[in-house]
């Protein structure tokens, strides 16, 4: 009886300790915006999820020839119809990210 019982405090222990293990892992210690989530959040509108969608004459960013330096530029001062983000990007980690993305997007 009493072996079981100290069996049972055991196995909650490895688990409330596997489960705190866990929660370090997950998103929620990252402490900045995920260049793939500020795309969806802000750049999605626009150029939609494949980089296709050419709302408000947005160019296609699956065609985009731009180097890293390029966009940067592009993207904290704007462009044409394309609004500045320098503002709304609070880590150069998000920026980066951003990029990494925008050249994932390219066929
Ligand atoms: C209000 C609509 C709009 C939003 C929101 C928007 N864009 Fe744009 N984007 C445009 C337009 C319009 C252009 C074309 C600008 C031009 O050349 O005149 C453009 C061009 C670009 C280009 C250049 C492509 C090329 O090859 O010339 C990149 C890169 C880009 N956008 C990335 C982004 C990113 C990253 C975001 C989000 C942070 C974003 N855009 C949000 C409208 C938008």
């Amino acid at each position: 009886m009493v072996l079981k019982y100290v069996g049972l405090s055991l196995t909650l222990l490895l688990y409330s300790c596997s489960s705190s293990v866990e929660d370090l892992s997950t998103d929620h210690s990252r402490d900045y915006l995920s260049g793939k989530k500020f795309y969806e959040q802000r750049c999605e509108i626009c150029h939609g999820t494949d980089g296709k969608l050419g709302a408000s004459s947005a160019k296609d960013l699956s065609k985009s020839a731009l180097n890293s330096g390029e966009m940067e530029e592009l993207i904290k001062n704007g462009k044409g119809a394309m609004p500045a983000f320098e503002h709304s990007i609070e880590s150069d980690s998000t920026l980066y990210e951003l990029i990494e993305h925008l050249t994932s997007l390219r066929k």
